[in-house]
């Protein structure tokens, strides 16, 4: 029987970057998106080996629902790439409780509940969890407040993941992109914003939704089978070197 992937938030971005690349992989996918009509599109681009269902991850039964049918359709999991996000950025006075909630609901809640939905069908896989954050859940910045704090926590769910489920042997691991071109980071990112992450990260650049699916698909693969409760910055070395200082540049 071949693997099977979850990743949702699948129908653009990273998340279809990365079911791309499961299905190159071998894998059979489960591409989640709560957008239909993108979702629709993308299934188009992925082709045989894939299937769309067309869930809000951040609703407990829809969650329950996505493992549910992976399991009908595939009857395995060996992957779930929590990866659907949203980013409604503003600053802590304008941050009312609707935002927080609509930023927790499927940033956290989603993780949490595909999480659990899948834990007992990973159990028997010896399966991984990857969950996406942010850089802006390992530093804190302007206009976050909500959106870095989800990612934060995040970043703890892994951790306390990797700590309970590993005697089961799931991996939970957690990948923090920096800046990636994007619908999502285009919608949010004005050209000074682009300047400004340039100036801030050493390779100089935005990454590519590939350049984050590779890291993605390796820590799920066997290639990465004794690495759990790790947080890695996929980020062209921005969250290693402080805060960007080009007036110190040669
Ligand atoms: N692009 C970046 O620069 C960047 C940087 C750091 C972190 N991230 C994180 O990476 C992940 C993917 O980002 P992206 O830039 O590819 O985003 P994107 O907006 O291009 O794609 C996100 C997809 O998730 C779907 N989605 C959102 N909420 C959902 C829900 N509740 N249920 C089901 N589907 C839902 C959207 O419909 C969309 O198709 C997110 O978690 C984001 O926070 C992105």
């Amino acid at each position: 029987m071949q693997k099977c992937a979850i990743v949702t938030g699948a129908a653009r971005g990273i998340g279809l970057a990365t079911a791309k690349q499961f299905l190159e992989q071998g894998y059979v996918v489960s591409a989640v998106d709560r957008d239909e009509a993108e979702l629709e599109k993308a299934l188009g681009e992925l082709g045989e080996g894939a299937i769309g269902l067309p869930y809000d991850i951040s609703f407990p039964e829809k969650a329950e629902a996505m493992v549910t049918d992976t399991l009908a359709s595939f009857g395995r999991i060996d992957a779930l790439v929590n990866n659907a996000g949203v980013a409604d950025f503003g600053p802590v006075e304008d941050t009312d409780f609707a935002r927080w909630r609509r930023v927790m609901e499927t940033n956290l809640d989603g993780v949490f509940l595909c999480s659990q939905a899948a834990t007992p069908a990973l159990r028997e896989t010896k399966g991984a969890i990857l969950n996406i954050a942010s850089i802006s859940g390992l530093r804190a910045s302007t206009l976050r407040v909500a959106y870095g704090t989800s990612k934060a926590a995040v970043i703890h769910l892994t951790q306390q993941q990797a700590a309970e489920l590993g005697e089961y042997g799931i991996r939970a691991n957690c990948v923090c992109p920096g800046p990636v071109r994007t619908k999502l980071a285009m919608a949010v990112h004005t050209q000074d914003i682009i300047d400004a992450y340039h100036d801030a990260i050493p390779l100089n650049r935005y990454g590519t939704e590939e350049e984050l699916a590779n890291v993605i698909t390796f820590l799920c693969s066997d290639k990465a089978s004794y690495v759990t409760g790790q947080i890695v910055a996929v980020d062209g070395g921005f969250q290693s070197t402080g805060v960007g200082l080009p007036a110190l540049r040669k």
